[in-house]
Formats: structure tokens, C-alpha cells, sequence
């Protein structure tokens, strides 16, 4: 056992098959290396704490909403056979939480590498998307899987729901504006949501299986870098979802301003109903147009991420 181990991960956007996803179909997803987060584990003698320092700089002793990360925890040390051993864990997040980033995912994977490093242990791939599934399913309820394959993962993914994960391969450059509303969005909600519109309505149907014939198309537009094509499928995923009902006025208001301020295409990105949003640019001067635009009209951070990545190496 070592006396301190760090665990890293880092933030994700869903390009195409949010919800969908969760019914089998298709979903691209992006790693967004640069906003990460970072759990230290201590070795102490006293009882165990945790505490959690978020993105807005906030110090927390272990919130009451995160017992999915307790959960996991307990699973760890019990799978370990390491119950008795106490230690404070340091939770530093640079992912704004509940804006469909990945916050929960990326602490779960990076408490699992800092766990498992703590106790000296081997950690295969998919040994650490097991476990974060245990948080994950407290805190969301039905996840397909994606958001913990994505923070852990270094190249753009195409995943399917219990599927082997494959790089998603791409030929030229555009950029990605996220935009962030500020407007808190929980997954679970939103998830719940969908669900109750497919109980109760035949065109929601349909629109899970046309976000999955998007996904297939965007990742042939990907390929060949046929990137109009790539905005017209963002802005169909947009609608579509916007029809099943996890959009938000000002995510629609934002996707508009990006679009008549140059941008070939946007949606929301994550489980919606607040959250980010992003637009996609052919260069990175209408990138900082877009994002420009977007800061004047109330969003709280804005980042730009080039979609092809130089840190990009392989799917996991
Ligand atoms: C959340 O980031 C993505 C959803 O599709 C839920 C999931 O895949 O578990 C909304």
C-alpha cells in the first residue's frame, strides 16, 4: 500500500446519440482532456473523511448527494478485501457538475485509479467501467455506460450499449464550441423523462431511432470530413430532441445564436434540459465568434476544442 496515489480523468460531450443511446442505438462521443478531474488518497490513522473542491472552488465534506461515490467506495475496499484500512480522499474537480460534462462519471473513474493505485493493484479497462457503473447507476439510474467510456478515454469513441468500444477516425480539422447556460441538468431527470414519452408516444420512437441514423451518418461525415453535412445532422439531433422533450429555451436560443453567427451546426450535448451546448465552426477565428456571442447572452463559460486532437491516441 503506497502512502498517497493520485487517479486522474477528465471531461466528455456526447457529438451525437445522447439518450438514444440508452435503446441500443449508436453515440459518438469526445474526451475533453484538458478539464479534468483529480482524486488524491492519503494514508491516516484517524477515521476517513472526503472532501470535494468543484469547479466553482466551493470546499465540500463529502455532500450528501454523492453517497453513489460512498457506495462505491464500500464496493472497492470490499472487492480489495481492504475494509480496515482508513484514508482522506481529495476530490478536485475542474468539470462544472450537472451540465452533461461527465462529472459524475470522471470522479467515479478517477477515484477508482486512485484507489486501485493506493492498494497497489492491477486495473484492466474493463474492471474500472464496471465499477463506475455502481455510482453511476445510483446517481443516474439507467446508464448506458457512455459517460464513464468517454471521461476514461483518449480519442473520439463510437459506442454502443455493451459493445467494444472503437476509435472514431478523423480526417480534418473543425472546431467545437461548448457553451455552458449555467442552468443545471440532471441526467436521471432527463433520462426518466424520455422514458415516460416513449410509454406514452409512437413518434418518440421514432426519434430515438432517427438520433441513432444520425449518429451512423455523422460518423461517415467524420471520416470523409464532410463537415456541412456534419452541422445539418447536429442541428436534426437538436430538433429531434427538442421533440422528446430534454431541450430548454435557452439551449434553443443559443443554438440559433450560433448558427446565424456562423456556425454550420449545433445541439445540446448530455442528458439536456439545461446544461451545455455545442456548436460546430469550420475555423477556430468563427469558434471565438460563436463563443463571443454566446458569452453576451448569459453563458456562464464557453471552451474551444479543436476535433482533431493532437492528444488524441486510442480508445482508451
Ligand atoms: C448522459 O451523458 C447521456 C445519456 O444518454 C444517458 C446515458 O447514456 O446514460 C442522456
Amino acid at each position: 500500500m503506497l502512502k498517497t496515489a493520485i487517479g486522474k480523468s477528465h471531461a466528455k460531450i456526447i457529438f451525437f446519440g445522447e439518450h438514444s443511446v440508452v435503446y441500443g442505438q449508436p453515440a459518438i462521443c469526445l474526451p475533453i482532456s484538458k478539464i479534468q478531474t483529480k482524486v488524491t488518497i492519503t494514508k491516516t490513522n484517524a477515521p476517513q473523511t472526503i472532501q470535494s473542491r468543484y469547479f466553482d472552488g466551493k470546499l465540500i465534506d463529502m455532500p450528501n448527494n454523492e453517497t453513489g461515490i460512498q457506495l462505491l467506495i464500500k464496493t472497492i475496499l470490499t472487492e480489495l478485501h481492504q475494509e480496515n484500512v482508513s484514508f482522506n480522499i481529495k476530490i478536485q474537480s475542474e468539470i462544472p457538475s450537472e451540465r452533461g460534462m461527465g462529472s459524475s462519471a470522471a470522479t467515479a473513474v478517477a477515484l477508482i485509479r486512485a484507489l486501485f493505485h493506493f492498494f497497489e493493484q492491477p486495473l484492466s479497462h474493463s474492471e474500472l467501467l464496471r465499477l463506475a457503473d455502481v455510482s453511476e447507476q445510483y446517481i443516474h439510474g439507467n446508464p448506458s455506460g457512455l459517460d464513464a467510456a468517454t471521461v476514461s478515454a483518449k480519442a473520439p469513441i463510437w459506442f454502443i450499449r455493451g459493445r467494444r468500444l472503437q476509435t472514431v477516425p478523423i480526417t480534418k480539422n473543425a472546431f467545437l464550441v461548448i457553451a455552458d447556460t449555467g442552468i443545471l441538468g440532471q441526467t436521471g431527470l432527463a433520462v426518466q423523462h424520455v422514458k415516460s414519452q416513449l410509454a406514452s408516444s409512437t413518434s418518440a420512437e421514432t426519434a430515438i431511432e432517427r438520433l441513432g441514423e444520425n449518429a451512423k451518418s455523422a460518423r461517415e461525415c467524420l471520416t470523409t470530413g464532410n463537415f456541412k453535412k456534419l452541422g445539418t445532422l447536429m442541428n436534426n439531433s437538436q430538433n429531434l430532441l427538442a421533440k422528446l422533450g430534454v431541450s430548454h429555451p435557452t439551449l434553443d436560443l443559443f443554438a440559433q445564436l450560433a448558427i446565424t453567427n456562423g456556425a454550420l451546426g449545433a445541439k445540446l450535448t448530455g442528458g439536456g434540459m439545461g446544461g451545455c451546448l455545442i456548436a460546430l465552426t469550420q475555423d477556430k477565428k468563427t469558434a471565438q465568434q460563436v463563443a463571443d456571442i454566446l458569452i453576451k447572452n448569459g453563458a456562464v463559460n464557453t471552451w474551444i476544442e479543436p476535433l482533431k486532437s493532437p492528444d488524441h491516441k486510442g480508445a482508451q
